[in-house]
């Protein structure tokens, strides 16, 4: 079978639903967004991640977590750490959480996703299509997620047994300017949830 796509198959044929996007939103009564949680390992994005998600749910908001670790399972099995792997990585959940902020789900997303260029493509892919992304970047120094550690992964990577390891062999570049900036090391997990739900309310996300 060849991977070839053949010439009379037109490549980006978009064939629109008979609802569109704001009249699902006005059925649904309620708007997508994507809520893009970024940080180093063990920053804190999954477990705030997971407290976001059960207080919106209680809300009775409809809310999905997209998660590294879960995805990487699935969808994206095959991808490892390089920076093209991560590129991609990030390039596919941008694409999946506009999809799932499309179908009007509060769509929290939870990758390292380093570097700045596919936050930035992941933001433009979402406000091209007129739906709201939040950059939130879930802050703890390196010297306080070494000590939390807890899938023993940063003792591997100093050992040199895990390569390309985000931020003792490569890379994460920090937002410059994330809608959100959480200090997991100072701040709680309820206190954290309440400023990304605060912030939601103020602009009117939910
Ligand atoms: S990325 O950079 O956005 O593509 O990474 P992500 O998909 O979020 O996956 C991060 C989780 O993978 C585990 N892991 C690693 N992280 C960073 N660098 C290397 N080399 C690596 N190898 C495995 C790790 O458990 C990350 O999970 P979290 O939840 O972030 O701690």
């Amino acid at each position: 079978v060849s991977d070839e796509i053949p010439a009379w198959l037109p490549t980006s044929r978009f064939h629109p639903g008979i609802v569109g996007s704001a009249e699902r939103r006005g059925l649904l009564g309620q708007a997508g967004i994507t809520v893009w949680l970024t940080g180093l390992s063990a920053s804190g994005k999954s477990t705030i991640a997971c407290a976001l998600e059960q207080h919106l749910l209680h809300l009775k908001k409809f809310t999905y977590i997209l998660d590294g670790d879960n995805i990487r399972s699935g969808l994206n099995k095959g991808l490892k750490f390089s920076e093209a792997d991560r590129n991609e990585n990030i390039r596919r959940i941008g694409e999946v959480s506009k999809l799932f902020a499309d179908a009007c789900a509060i769509t929290i997303v939870s990758f390292i996703s380093p570097y700045k260029t596919d936050r930035q493509s992941a933001r433009q892919l979402h406000e091209d299509a007129g739906i709201p992304f939040v950059e939130v970047f879930v802050d703890a120094p390196l010297s306080v997620v070494e000590i939390r550690d807890p899938k023993g992964l940063y003792k591997k990577a100093r050992a040199g047994e895990i390569k390309d390891f985000t931020g003792i062999s490569a890379p994460y570049e920090a937002p410059d300017a994330p809608e959100i900036h959480i200090r997991t090391d100072e701040l709680s997990v309820e206190d954290s949830v309440l400023e990304i739900t605060r912030y939601l309310e103020d602009h009117q996300y939910l």
